[in-house]
């Protein structure tokens, strides 16, 4: 299988399971408030995060059935977080995945309750016995996910990137503050997806670390080629608009360092991912895929 066939099938399974868990509630959700969520969740998108708890799980013998619930719980989160970053009080993005964005498809404040729903919701998921048998396991799982989606995670680093679009272009340029910034706000629940199957399989805190530092250095790398497609992508390909990063003032790795520079830290950060997960050996050779993927994908 290639690479790509590998990120289908996973996301064929993580699919399967998210119109499961949006389906299974639905007779008590109101029904635009359940139309919303699902519009939210299964319209597109790459499936990276879940991609990577379904792989991280194979490190470590896992079934992909086994690690099903973690892997969609973070997808449920991600799209949420991409709900609220459309926002008008956001990034103010009509477009997403190909299509009009969540509040332009509903209205604002039908996004704002399907983002906060989808959010809720993921913990619901992470608490299933489906999870995970030991609820040991799946509080770990809870624990870590609140921390990597929350105020000193994913949501804080929102608010620093939408704060960074006033910041003197000193600051701006910082690549120190920019790191900050990428690594709260994507970093986190990247690093999350890649530390979720050592969580699953109960692995050694050694592996944990391991694949926690990949998925950071890798959601860094993600970070930069996304920015680096606002640059340089055009809208029908990556489905969202482009060339709004420099418009709308935000500090990214491109700001800070031009195009160029960017591209060299993407491959200086790939070098390290790669490094980190070396102590798995063949058994991560899709996750070795995934290095080279993020620096090449187009969407
Ligand atoms: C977009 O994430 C937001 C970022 C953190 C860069 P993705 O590029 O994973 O978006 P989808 O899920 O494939 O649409
Ligand atoms: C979004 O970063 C990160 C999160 C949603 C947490 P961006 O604002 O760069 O993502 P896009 O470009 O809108 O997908
Ligand atoms: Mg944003
Ligand atoms: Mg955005
Ligand atoms: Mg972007």
């Amino acid at each position: 299988m290639t690479f790509s066939q590998q990120l289908r099938a996973n996301a064929n399974l993580v699919e399967g399971r998210l119109q499961e868990l949006l389906g299974a509630s639905a007779n008590s959700v109101p029904p635009r408030l359940a139309e919303a969520m699902r519009y939210a969740v299964l319209g597109g998108g790459k499936r990276f995060r879940p991609f990577l708890v379904l792989e991280s799980a194979k490190l470590f013998g896992l079934e992909p059935s086994a690690a099903l619930n973690a892997a969609a719980a973070i997808e449920l989160i991600h799209c949420y977080s991409l709900v609220h970053d459309d926002l008008p009080a956001m990034d103010d993005d009509d477009m997403r995945r190909g299509r009009p964005t969540v509040h332009i498809a509903f209205d604002e404040a039908t996004a704002i309750l399907a983002g906060d729903a989808l959010l809720t919701f993921a913990f619901e998921v992470i608490g299933q016995p489906e999870t995970h048998p030991d609820p040991a396991v799946r509080c770990e799982l809870a624990l870590t996910l609140a921390r990597a989606a929350g105020p000193a995670g994913m949501a804080g680093g929102q608010q620093l990137d939408l704060e960074a679009e006033r910041w003197p272009r000193s600051d701006a340029h910082d690549v120190d503050r920019v790191r900050e910034i990428q690594e709260k706000k994507t970093g986190a629940l990247i690093s999350w997806s890649a530390e979720a199957g050592a969580v699953l399989a109960c692995a050694s805190s050694d592996d944990r670390k391991a694949l926690a530092t990949y998925g950071y250095l890798l959601g860094a790398a993600f970070q930069i080629a996304d920015d680096l497609l606002d640059v340089e992508g055009t809208a029908a390909e990556v489905g969202k608009a482009t060339g709004k990063d420099a418009a709308a003032g935000k500090a990214t790795y491109v700001s800070a360092l031009g195009v160029e520079g960017a591209r060299e830290r993407l491959r200086r950060l790939q070098g390290e991912a790669l490094a980190v997960i070396d102590r798995f050996g063949q058994r991560a050779a899709t996750m070795r895929q995934a290095v080279a993927y993020v620096a090449e994908r187009t969407s």
